[in-house]
């Protein structure tokens, strides 16, 4: 028995060394090492030895099984190495290649001009305040005074969501809001989209934006209007420009004046800015009608103030001269690369 032991161990030996792979290492294993392997076998003829030479020949077979066992896991252990070196060679990252290209977004040009309105009346003492898309009937228009038959609540100019709420067709619906959760004094600007049943062309969109802006408090004038738009409108387009205001109507409002500005790529020699005019039209605005007071729980008596309304898009394209509006939101990156 310790001659077919010795042979066992002679052949894995030999057999070990021609083990280059896991594959082979895992046949090796089960010729040797297995239940019905070449180890077991030669252990099979201990039954048949005389009972004294057993324990002698115990210890033979145990040496031969461990010496096996140690040339498996030798071999495993060098397999398990080579294959890892052969990952972290295959694997290596080259930190000394030039880097990729980042591809950087540019600031969108309402974005752009948003955030220098914003700039603007934050400096003159405005807090910013954001509604939501779809609000309330009442906000949009019962509120701000609009009598249930004005044209602008028809189902050919408003998307209706259901009887009472609607995708707002102004930002007016945030000085209601505003109102009714803020005590005077309030100077507040809430820029935002607002949607009316429009044909998409050159310079019209189902969807656009507006900067809305209120201010209440004790002793209001006209005049503080003026200076207050005045005065932003000369930050935005330069010291330049000269303002205008011109009678109008808005339900929300009494007295309302449209406010144009001096053309301020001609200044106000005439051009196509201006449609050879001198003046572009900028805003709505007014005196806050005392029905709007009421509603928003805002005594009238006591406090006054003034509202306007401008239409971003129409002022970035002034700015940045886009001649055309749907520039603004096809997300063409090379429309908006130049910004
Ligand atoms: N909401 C008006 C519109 O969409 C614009 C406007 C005009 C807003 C006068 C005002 C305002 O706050 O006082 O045409």
């Amino acid at each position: 028995m310790k001659e077919k032991l010795q042979e066992v161990l002679a052949a894995a030996k030999a057999d070990a060394a021609l083990v280059h792979s896991l594959d082979q290492l895992e046949d090796f294993r089960i010729k040797y090492m297995g239940r019905k392997g070449a180890l077991t076998a030669a252990m099979k003829l201990m039954g048949k030895l005389p009972k004294e030479e057993r324990p002698a020949m115990g210890q033979v077979a145990n040496e031969v099984r461990s010496a096996v066992e140690k040339l498996f896991n030798d071999k495993d252990a060098e397999l398990k190495a080579e294959a890892l070196q052969a990952k972290l060679e295959s694997e290596s990252i080259d930190v000394t290649m030039p880097a990729g290209e980042l591809n950087c977004g540019t600031v969108h040009p309402l974005t752009k001009t948003l955030d220098e309105i914003v700039e603007i009346f934050v400096g003159m003492g405005f807090s910013v305040a954001e509604g939501p898309e779809v609000d309330t009937v009442y906000n949009n228009f019962d509120a701000l005074n609009s009598p249930a038959d004005h044209p602008s609540r028809s189902e050919s100019d408003t998307f209706y969501i259901a009887d009472n709420l609607l995708l707002r067709t102004q930002t007016s619906t945030v000085q209601v809001r505003t109102m009714k959760t803020m005590d005077p004094p309030i100077k507040v600007i809430s820029p935002g989209r607002c949607f009316r049943k429009d044909e998409v062309d050159a310079t019209h969109s189902p969807m656009f934006h507006q900067v809305e802006g209120i201010v209440v408090d004790k002793g209001i004038t006209f005049t503080d209007l003026k200076g207050t738009l005045t005065a932003f409108v000369k930050a935005l387009f330069g010291e330049g420009v000269k303002t205008k205001f011109r009678p109008h109507y808005f339900p929300f409002t009494e007295p309302s004046a449209e406010m144009d500005v001096s053309c301020f790529k001609c200044a106000g020699d005439g051009c196509k800015f201006c449609k050879h005019t001198g003046w572009i039209e900028i805003l709505g605005c007014g005196l806050t009608h005392p029905h709007v007071y009421r509603e928003c729980g805002i005594d009238s008596e006591v406090y006054s103030g003034f509202a306007f309304g401008m239409g971003l898009d129409r002022i970035a394209m002034l700015k940045y001269e886009i001649d055309d509006m749907r520039l603004l939101f096809e997300n063409d990156k090379r429309f908006l690369e130049q910004f």
